[in-house]
């Protein structure tokens, strides 16, 4: 119900796979709902109550929707007159480069701004399509050339076809995004009967997110194959390694390792992807997402030594040296590499980490420091307090404790923090949608 105490009224425009999946399902949940779409079989074949194409579970709920009235079809736009959220669902499809083809959206959003003229009531257009980041604000709020009428929010679909319906029904994630409040809880208040939380956004994190969701599901099809065509080829249960693998809830399934941050180090990972790689290779076994993992961690090491040399800092004090927090370890700490790019390029530093004081830490990492990195060991300060009366900018390399956070916020200097958020040091200038 709207705040008015009325039933909100819906359009969905497509009634492709998304759009008769949404326009059924919101049916169901009780809102009345216009389904348009340009294609007259579909629209002819919703009218009669049948779904236009297979999807398990689509039939009955088109069928029991349109019998009961909650459920509409029409091929044209100005059905949309009645309504208070308009969600756009028609397709996306991928151009020959590879870009993402706007051409359907285009034109939607350019139908439903032809019928503002006549509109008295507000409207909330609920882009569903896939977009890229910054196509709302880009393409489609312009195309409402600031009519005070329409608000735009983003609403990414996460279905899957074969079990389209009860994805909807039983979603793994809501997302809502956008810039007006009111219209992202009318949106999300939507899916309220569905019992989970819709996660709201700002608009262009809205569409990120399900370009993320899905690189990440791909990136996860193509781990399990080459993580099993490995073990196949050394005579290994790939379905057991990977079985065994998911049993892990703390490390494995679960959120660890999936913040953006700094680049990876330390005695394990780089050594032992390495060693994969390379038996692979032996055996003649191409796994290019594994091979890619330690180009790819140093690309990002590199986009934060440029950010770092790009600071108009002249004594810059970096906090952190060991590859991670807790502990004094330096073997393949992206911060030696840091910092020799910073010493190679004539910056002057110094450098402080709680754990790795030369007069207190003996054995290996003493030895390392002392004969592997002298020229890095040179830089080490006594103390935080030291670093931050001489230095004219903090660089964060580690997480770092509370107090320690506290102290350098005091001292008032220019802090880049490579660990917290990578915003900091990789988002230079927005993107243009630009197709
Ligand atoms: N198919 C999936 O599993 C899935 C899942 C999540 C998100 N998505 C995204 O959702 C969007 C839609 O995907 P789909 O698979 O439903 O596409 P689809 O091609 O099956 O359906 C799109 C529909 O939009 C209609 N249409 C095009 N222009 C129109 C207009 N001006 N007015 C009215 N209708 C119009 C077409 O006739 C078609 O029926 C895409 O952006 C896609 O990437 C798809």
């Amino acid at each position: 119900m709207n705040s008015e105490g009325e039933s909100t009224q819906i359009a969905v425009l497509g009634l492709g796979y998304v759009g008769c999946v949404s326009a059924a399902c919101l049916a169901q949940l009780g809102f009345p709902v216009t389904g348009i779409d340009r294609d007259e079989y579909k629209v002819e074949s919703v009218r009669r109550g049948v779904a236009p194409f297979f999807e398990p579970g689509l039939e009955p709920l088109v069928r029991e929707n349109v019998a009961a009235g909650r459920l509409r079809a029409s091929t044209s736009i100005a059905a949309l007159a009645d309504a208070d959220i308009a969600f756009i669902c028609v397709g996306t499809p991928s151009e020959k480069n590879g870009n993402l083809g706007l051409d359907q959206l285009r034109r939607v959003v350019g139908e439903i701004a032809g019928t503002l003229e006549s509109r008295t009531k507000p409207l909330i257009v609920a882009v569903r399509s896939t977009v890229f980041p910054g196509t709302c604000e880009e393409v489609v709020i312009p195309a409402f050339q600031g009519n005070p009428l329409v608000r735009v929010v983003s609403n990414p679909e996460f279905l899957r076809e074969g079990v389209a319906v009860r994805d909807f029904m039983e979603p793994s994630l809501i997302v809502v995004g956008g810039e007006d409040p009111e219209a992202v809880r009318r949106v999300a208040a939507l899916y309220a009967p569905l019992q989970l939380t819709p996660c709201l956004v700002g608009l262009r994190t809205a569409e990120m997110i399900k370009y993320a969701s899905n690189a990440f599901h791909a990136i996860k099809i193509c781990f399990a194959n080459e993580i099993g065509a490995l073990s196949a080829r050394l005579h290994i249960d790939p379905a057991e390694v990977m079985e065994t693998l998911c049993e892990d809830r703390k490390l494995n399934i679960s959120s660890a390792y999936l913040k953006p941050g700094f680049a990876f180090g330390g005695s394990c990972l780089p050594k032992d992807l390495r060693a994969l790689t390379y038996r692979a290779q032996r055996l003649d076994l191409r796994l290019p997402l594994l091979e890619s993992a330690l180009p790819s961690n140093q690309q990002h090491l590199q986009r934060a030594i440029d950010a770092v040399l790009d600071l108009p800092a002249k004594r810059l004090g970096v906090i952190g040296l060991a590859f991670k927090e807790n502990t004094d370890d330096l073997r393949e700490s992206p911060v030696v590499t840091l910092l020799e790019q910073l010493i190679g390029k004539g910056r002057q530093v110094r450098v402080f980490d709680p754990h790795i004081q030369l007069d207190a830490i003996y054995g290996s990492n003493r030895n390392f420091i002392l004969q592997q990195i002298p020229h890095i060991g040179r830089l080490l300060g006594a103390s935080l307090g030291e670093i931050l009366e001489w230095a004219d900018h903090v660089v964060i390399a580690q997480k770092l404790s509370a107090e320690l956070v506290e102290q350098i916020g005091r001292s008032g200097l220019p802090v880049t923090d490579l660990v917290g958020s990578s915003l900091a040091y990789v988002g230079a200038g927005a993107a243009t949608v630009a197709s």
